[in-house]
């Protein structure tokens, strides 16, 4: 008689509980008040007067008791410290580049690489630029482009890979302006557009015509464990791999990368940028030392290199991308099935309510997205991210018009928040959305002239 073995439905969590932080309730009133003194931007708050914080899944993870014993063997040595190549190891082990180039989180690799390659006149696509990344392309002087498929800009259209890039459009563009593209980029999972997968066979094709036009292909790869459990789920043939083994199989597929440690890595702060163009690497190290340290530690302590290292050593686990794929679909559809417009298919990281949908009553150009992120943070303490009209709307010649969606995303930091932390956030989301309708658009009082979602001031419409 055989005895199977038992296969509970309930996806645990695959860690418990070390150490705790307390958090600190407050009453709606209170909140309309710091609401009122941070000109109601969420990035304006302070962070004890939020309940739940989904502002971002960047730096604000839970690092493990294995990462916490790294941070004690990390080396400061200057040059050449053996925390250094605990941490090149790593990298390598998944994205074997020839350069490894430590930087103090994401945009700084990007600030170096576009510093090398971009310029006026130039041109970088990508499926779509995260903010930062947009926002360094632009201050080279050239243009960021996005190139997402046609289901990717629709919030309800289900795709299994709606991060991938239209190679069609590529291929024309680099047909048109190749001698302008210094580089093509994609970004795993795709953040602006949902947090969506890039498909191995995207990634494959992407390659092809990168190297009919003999254009260097660099991931912008935060969110790659995350993107590499969605091929083996849900791409044909990749179903018995090791998630690690796809992220290598992504690494070979391009030339170079950048990358947030403070993302998918699991660290608190840290980033790379990594290469096989040697002369590109040595141009890039060269700002490097200018602008954020010798290349054995770029703007990083060792301790931080040390945690990174053992980081990327946890996120590949399945258990863990399991836990974290289903906890973050176990929120999206619980605000599904309650009508609440969300980008389908739920993303890695992330939940994105569709605020366009849910406020048709506002103008892009009333932000739509800002005031829902405003109202959640008034009824729950929850503290969601616009993405949408504030953070795109503003071409840099100083126009405005409507971003592709109007979205907040409600990003889940890692490790961190419990079931019963996500099941209160559902019955805000629902509170917020009998509001709905009696919502007020804003305008902006105050912007910079770029980046301005970070620090802008806003007032309601009357
Ligand atoms: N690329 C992507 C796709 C990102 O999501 C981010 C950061 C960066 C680059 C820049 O990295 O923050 O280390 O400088 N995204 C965070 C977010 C801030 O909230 O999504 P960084």
């Amino acid at each position: 008689m055989g005895t199977g073995e038992f296969q509970a439905k309930t996806i645990i969590e695959p860690f418990r509980i070390h150490s705790v932080e307390p958090l600190r309730l407050t009453t709606e009133s209170e909140r309309r008040a710091a609401l009122e003194v941070a000109g109601y931007n969420l990035f304006s708050l302070r962070a004890e007067d939020v309940l739940i914080d989904l502002l971002t899944d960047s730096g604000t993870g839970a690092m493990s008791r294995d990462q916490w014993a790294a941070i004690q063997r990390g080396d400061e040595s200057y040059a050449g410290s053996p925390s250094w190549f605990v941490f090149s190891d790593a990298v390598r082990e998944l994205f074997p580049f020839d350069h490894i180039i430590p930087t103090h989180q994401g945009r700084a690799a990007e600030r170096i690489l576009f510093g090398a390659v971009g310029g006026p006149g130039k041109v970088i696509p990508n499926n779509t630029h995260f903010d930062t990344t947009r926002a360094n392309v632009e201050a080279t002087g050239a243009q960021a482009l996005d190139l997402v498929i046609a289901e990717g800009r629709d919030p309800s259209v289900d795709h299994p890979f709606k991060g991938n890039m239209d190679v069609d459009a590529l291929r024309s563009l680099l047909a048109d302006q190749s001698a302008n593209i210094p580089l093509v980029m994609v970004t795993i999972t795709n953040n602006s557009g949902g947090g969506q997968p890039v498909s191995l066979e995207n990634l494959r094709e992407v390659r092809q015509v990168c190297e009919e036009f003999h254009k260097p292909l660099f991931l912008d790869a935060c969110r790659f464990a995350e993107n590499a459990w969605f091929i083996r789920e849900r791409e044909p043939g990749q179903q018995d791999r090791e998630v690690a083994d796809i992220v290598r199989e992504i690494a070979s597929l391009a030339d170079g990368m950048t990358m947030s440690a403070k993302k998918d890595p699991m660290g608190n702060i840290g980033g790379w940028l990594a290469m096989n163009d040697d002369d590109l690497a040595e141009q890039c190290r060269t700002t490097l030392i200018l602008t954020e340290g010798f290349p054995t530690y770029g703007g990083l302590a060792g301790r931080d290199l040390e945690a990174i290292a053992q980081g990327l050593r946890e996120v590949v686990s399945h258990d863990y991308l399991r836990y974290r794929i289903r906890s973050t679909a176990y929120l999206g559809d619980a605000l599904h099935r309650a009508g609440i417009p969300v980008v389908r298919p739920i993303g890695g990281h992330a939940v994105y309510l569709d605020a366009r949908a849910l406020l048709p009553h506002i103008e892009p150009l009333n932000f739509p997205g800002q005031a829902l992120a405003i109202c959640l943070y008034e009824v729950g303490g929850v503290r969601g991210c616009e993405i949408g009209t504030v953070m795109f709307g503003r071409r840099p010649d100083g126009t405005e018009q409507p971003a592709p969606m109007d979205l907040v995303r409600l990003a889940i930091p890692r490790r961190t928040y419990t079931q019963s932390h996500v099941d209160y956030v559902i019955e805000v989301c629902e509170e917020a959305q009998r509001r709905a309708p009696q919502l007020k658009g804003l305008r902006i009082d105050n912007e910079p002239p770029s980046l301005r979602h970070f620090t802008a001031q806003f007032s309601f419409q009357s």
